[in-house]
């Protein structure tokens, strides 16, 4: 986005909240409500932390590259995108730039960010493949981040604390073992490891705390529970157990029970808890509600019969942000968006809008390099693409698909010197099939529609209900327009799934990839997300 771009939109939510809130420059009671989810758009297994004033959180992504997005607010409600702690998925694997197979649902997940004062540096760790933790760190959180080391243990859903010593120390263990690890000085290889607690329960998403002396673990039985583990003695324990939440009701009416949370506090130290909540087909999301501590120093969320507030009051003065849904016009590559696996860098550039060359000779979406992906807004939007399509070639398909394990897309189709516009619904990836080798495609789709096209530029748009209230669609549309106005519907209705087993929910994602030959290319000049009704 420009930054004439962020100005308007600056200005015009700036005019909505102080018309709809009343709200008073320099006003420091908050009389204004924030409304959950906090932001609906999938950024699962949060971490949070704290500088002075400013407020961090980094997601899961995946397969999605970069990964680990870094999201920065003043208030913990309005949040924008920042950077990426992993700038590419250099794990020593060719599945990551789908060489020779895929990484589908590998990558990066349940992984901690933390700054550490006494060297100004920022860490993120986490656990890839099941086998090794991974260190990345950067000076500056939106400056360039750098793989800085391997340790040869998985920390499996790790938790970084930064003690008041400058010691810094690892929980993580899924199943009922809940480890420590200390790490070195620099903080990049280990020192120690034990286990400091053995549950009854199966668990993982471990977060660590100190407050008032005290250590706290909080780990999370998927996918309805969070336990709080507290220790007055150190970090290695013992540790005693309480229920944080346990099966509560999401305030997204037909989403699951919120759980794998972060703890927070205020530099006016209020506390709140973050959890995400599955909501399926759009993913995880992240909600908010205050939590008060007890004088045995256990914490309680406020949640009344267990009940999430639908809203709450502002937990500090209001600090609008850009909003989320607006227009890319891709005068640089905008921090929200992602690739399907690693990019194939020599293949697309920056001129005049986002330049795809056909970076894979397919007929398989899933195969395809450099889809460039778009968290969807709930709990409906549409996602409008505006293609110059001039430079294709023979066998190139360029178009808009709704991304996850079941997905479908809309698209133009060139044979020969003819373009033709088609949808394809049915193009699944199961992992059933490919249960040694990762998620293969069992379906590269059908042609459920086509209509005739000729022309230098389109317009692709699909429209998404990911609202999982039972009895709601959860559906996506695809249209298309040759003036940015007028849309036809094209093709069917794609359901969309509700299983959680991707993990990762739906994506707007915009590809290009040959069926012939490499050569041809589609230059994205815009795209914009609408909240639809
Ligand atoms: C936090 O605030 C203190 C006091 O103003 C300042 O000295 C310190 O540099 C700040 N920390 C960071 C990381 O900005
Ligand atoms: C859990 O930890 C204990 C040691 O405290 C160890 O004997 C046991 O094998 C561990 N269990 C698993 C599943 O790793
Ligand atoms: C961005 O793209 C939109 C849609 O094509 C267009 O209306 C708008 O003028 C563009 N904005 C800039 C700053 O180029
Ligand atoms: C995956 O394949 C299995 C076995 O054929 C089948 O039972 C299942 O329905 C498939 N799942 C999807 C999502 O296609
Ligand atoms: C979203 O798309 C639908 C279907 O094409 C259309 O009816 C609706 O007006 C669009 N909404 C917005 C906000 O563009």
């Amino acid at each position: 986005m420009t930054l004439l771009d962020n100005l308007l939109y600056l200005i015009v939510l700036l005019f909505v909240r102080t018309a709809s809130a009343a709200m008073v420059p320099g006003q420091t009671r908050q009389t204004s409500s924030f409304n959950n989810p906090v932001i609906w758009e999938d950024l699962a297994d949060l971490d949070l932390l704290r500088i002075n004033d400013t407020f961090l959180y980094s997601a899961s992504t995946m397969h999605y590259s970069p990964g680990a997005p870094i999201l920065r607010s003043y208030d913990l409600v309005n949040w924008e995108y920042i950077g990426h702690s992993v700038p590419r998925l250099d794990f020593g694997d060719a599945k990551y730039d789908l060489d020779g197979g895929n990484a589908y649902i590998r990558g990066l997940w349940a992984s901690t960010l933390r700054f550490r004062p006494s060297n100004a540096k920022y860490y993120w760790i986490g656990c890839i493949d099941f086998s090794k933790t991974y260190i990345y760190t950067a000076d500056d959180v939106q400056g360039e981040w750098t793989q800085a080391s391997v340790i040869d243990n998985c920390y499996y859903d790790c938790g970084l604390l930064v003690d008041d010593d400058d010691k810094l120390y690892v929980v993580y263990g899924g199943g009922n073992n809940v480890s420590v690890a200390q790490l070195s000085e620099d903080g990049l290889s280990e020192v120690s490891n034990q286990v400091v607690y053995t549950s009854d329960i199966g668990r993982e998403g471990n977060r660590f705390y100190k407050r008032d002396g005290n250590y706290y673990i909080i780990t999370d039985v998927p996918a309805t529970t969070e336990f709080v583990l507290k220790s007055t003695t150190g970090p290695f324990g013992p540790y005693e157990r309480q229920t944080l939440v346990d099966n509560s009701i999401s305030p997204i009416v037909g989403a699951g029970p919120p759980h794998k949370g972060a703890l927070i506090d205020t530099a006016d130290g209020q506390w709140f808890y973050m959890a995400f909540t599955d909501s399926y087909p759009g993913g995880r999301v992240p909600i908010l509600a205050p939590i008060s501590w007890d004088d045995d120093g256990w914490p309680t969320i406020n949640l009344p019969n267990n009940e999430w507030g639908v809203s709450y009051p502002y937990p500090l003065p209001e600090h609008p942000l850009p909003s989320l849904p607006g227009i890319a016009n891709f005068t640089s590559v905008g921090l929200e968006w992602e690739w399907n696996h690693n990019p194939d860098n020599s293949a697309w550039s920056l001129d005049d809008g986002l330049a795809l060359n056909t970076a894979t000779v397919t007929t398989d979406l899933y195969s395809a390099k450099n889809t460039i992906t778009h968290r969807i807004l709930g709990p409906k939007s549409n996602g409008t693409v505006l293609l110059d399509v001039s430079r294709m070639t023979d066998g190139d398909r360029a178009g808009i698909s709704m991304l996850r394990d079941i997905s479908a897309f809309i698209m133009v189709k060139q044979t020969g010197s003819t373009k033709e516009l088609a949808m394809v619904n049915g193009v699944n990836l199961n992992a059933t099939t490919g249960a040694t080798t990762g998620w293969l495609t069992v379906s590269e789709g059908s042609e459920i529609a086509t209509a005739p096209f000729s022309g230098d530029q389109i317009w692709l748009r699909v429209t998404a209900d990911i609202a999982p209230a039972p009895g709601g669609s959860t559906s996506a549309t695809f249209s298309y327009s040759t003036d940015g106005s007028v849309f036809t519907d094209l093709g069917n209705i794609l359901d969309l799934n509700r299983n959680w087993e991707f993990f990762m929910g739906y994506r707007f994602g915009i590809f290009n990839f040959a069926s012939v030959a490499l050569g041809g290319s589609v230059t994205v000049k815009s795209f914009e997300q609408e909240l639809a009704t």
